[in-house]
């Protein structure tokens, strides 16, 4: 009963006293409108809900895209942790001093590949270890711009994410040099999972996109495994005309692509591109389906088809020398991807999270996430999925 009655007081001082610091702060910020910028941090998310209260958009500067959901995100509660209010600048380059600069031009001048090999870095260092190591020139949140050349693209890297610390570590000691020298413009976002859902990657890929797209005009997006790390140089991670399949060639699979259709690992999307597909559909809970039903929006929602870098340059490791356990294989996931449902009722402006918290580490962003999960039988309704009928005959046949 003490205990109960003892949460509850805190619970509603916590409240009050958040509010309160809101409060202040925005009154700061209007006072002093470019010194302070707050994150929503302290706020839950539930996109599509009823409750219309935007508070949030005064206090940041952003960039919203207008054709979008993504402004109409409508916030339903405070969360009571303090510790959750981060203020900071996402720091951008100085408009007028980078426009005065030389386009960077990346470029591959040769054909001797021995040249633009990476050498992967194999060790599980400490999170402290990795910020020596590649932190020095970073800023906080996993941000990097060249200093001597302007970018033609401002680039995030979306990773879905969830207990696997020592593939992130591993990946963000390799991946931080590879993209500095390519010099990109570019952030690094580890989308959490959080909950004991089943792991939805494509869903996670959505929220980064949408949580990316407050701080800073990206324009282009890389969705990546976390256990993929890039072998070759010239696999410059730019965006182009059409979206690009990355990762053509893993050493897991003797270098080769499995069939040509694949759209897994690794892919590049425009921002037109992706919200031209209305993003990754929220439906595959769970392994699988995902990857092929992003294909099939692009080939009939954007009318368009993939891209893929050569296979001698396309080159990735797939660290699997640690536990990994992959999510178990959803066994709806080729009724779902066959069903010909509207993209237009799944995809980005479906995507139902709610926001625990954004972290600004010194070598990427931390969004943490709970997903709503939907069971197949919603799924089914809400999309107007009809049952296989193949499914019969064959079950029929085992029995
Ligand atoms: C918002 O950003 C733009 C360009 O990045 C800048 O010109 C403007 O002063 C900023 N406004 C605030 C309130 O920070
Ligand atoms: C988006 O809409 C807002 C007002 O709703 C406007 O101020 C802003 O300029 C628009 N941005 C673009 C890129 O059109
Ligand atoms: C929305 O997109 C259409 C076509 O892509 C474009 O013509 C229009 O200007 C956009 N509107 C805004 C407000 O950005
Ligand atoms: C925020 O940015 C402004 C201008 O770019 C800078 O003067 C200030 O020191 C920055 N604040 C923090 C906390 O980084
Ligand atoms: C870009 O490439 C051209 C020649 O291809 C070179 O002259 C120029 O210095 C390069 N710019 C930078 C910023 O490296
Ligand atoms: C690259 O290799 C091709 C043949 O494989 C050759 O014709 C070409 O001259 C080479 N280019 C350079 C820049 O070495
Ligand atoms: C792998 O899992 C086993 C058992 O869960 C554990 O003992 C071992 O330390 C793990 N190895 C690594 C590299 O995490
Ligand atoms: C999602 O966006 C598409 C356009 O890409 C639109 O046709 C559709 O009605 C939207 N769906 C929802 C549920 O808002
Ligand atoms: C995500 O948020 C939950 C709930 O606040 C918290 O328990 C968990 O530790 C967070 N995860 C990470 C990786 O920060």
């Amino acid at each position: 009963m003490f205990q109960n009655r003892r949460t509850i007081l805190l619970f509603i001082c916590s409240i009050v006293f958040v509010q309160a610091l809101y409060y202040i702060v925005t009154l700061q910020v209007k006072h002093n409108q470019t010194r302070l910028i707050n994150f929503p941090s302290i706020i839950s998310y539930e996109q599509g809900s009823d409750i219309e209260k935007i508070i949030v958009q005064d206090i940041k500067n952003v960039t919203y895209f207008n054709n979008t959901s993504i402004s109409k995100e409508s916030i339903r509660e405070l969360k009571s942790s303090v510790d959750d209010l981060i203020s900071i600048n996402f720091t951008k380059p100085d408009p007028i001093i980078y426009n005065s600069l030389p386009i960077c031009n990346f470029s591959i001048s040769n054909n001797d590949s021995s040249i633009y090999k990476v050498t992967i870095n194999k060790d599980i260092n400490p999170f402290n270890i990795i910020e020596k190591h590649h932190g020095f020139d970073l800023h906080i949140g996993g941000h990097w711009f060249p200093k001597t050349c302007q970018t033609e693209q401002r680039l995030a890297i979306i990773v879905c994410y969830r207990n696997r610390e020592p593939h992130l570590k591993l990946f963000l000691d390799n991946i931080h040099p590879f993209l500095k020298q390519q010099q990109l413009d570019y952030t690094i976002f580890i989308v959490n999972q959080h909950g004991y859902e089943q792991f939805n990657r494509a869903m996670l890929f959505n929220v980064g996109v949408i949580e990316a797209l407050k701080l800073y005009s990206f324009n282009c997006f890389i969705f990546h495994d976390v256990d993929l790390l890039p072998e070759d140089l010239r696999n410059v991670y730019k965006c182009g005309e059409k979206p690009r399949h990355m990762s053509v060639a893993v050493d897991k699979f003797h270098y080769r692509l499995l069939y040509s259709t694949l759209f897994g690992g690794v892919t590049a999307f425009s921002v037109s591109d992706f919200m031209g597909a209305n993003g990754y559909p929220t439906i595959y809970w769970g392994w699988g389906g995902e990857d092929d039903d992003m294909y099939l929006r692009v080939v009939k929602k954007l009318k368009k088809s993939i891209t893929r870098y050569p296979v001698s340059i396309a080159r990735y490791k797939m660290i699997r020398t640690l536990n990994h356990t992959s999510g178990k294989p959803n066994p709806d996931r080729y009724t779902i991807l066959y069903s010909k449902y509207n993209y237009d009722h799944d995809g980005l402006n479906t995507t139902n999270y709610k926001l625990h918290n954004i972290v600004f580490n010194k070598l990427y962003i931390l969004i943490n996430v709970t997903l709503k999960e939907e069971s197949f039988e919603q799924i089914r309704m809400r999309l107007n999925i009809k049952k296989r009928e193949t499914k019969k005959p064959i079950r029929k046949k085992k029995v």
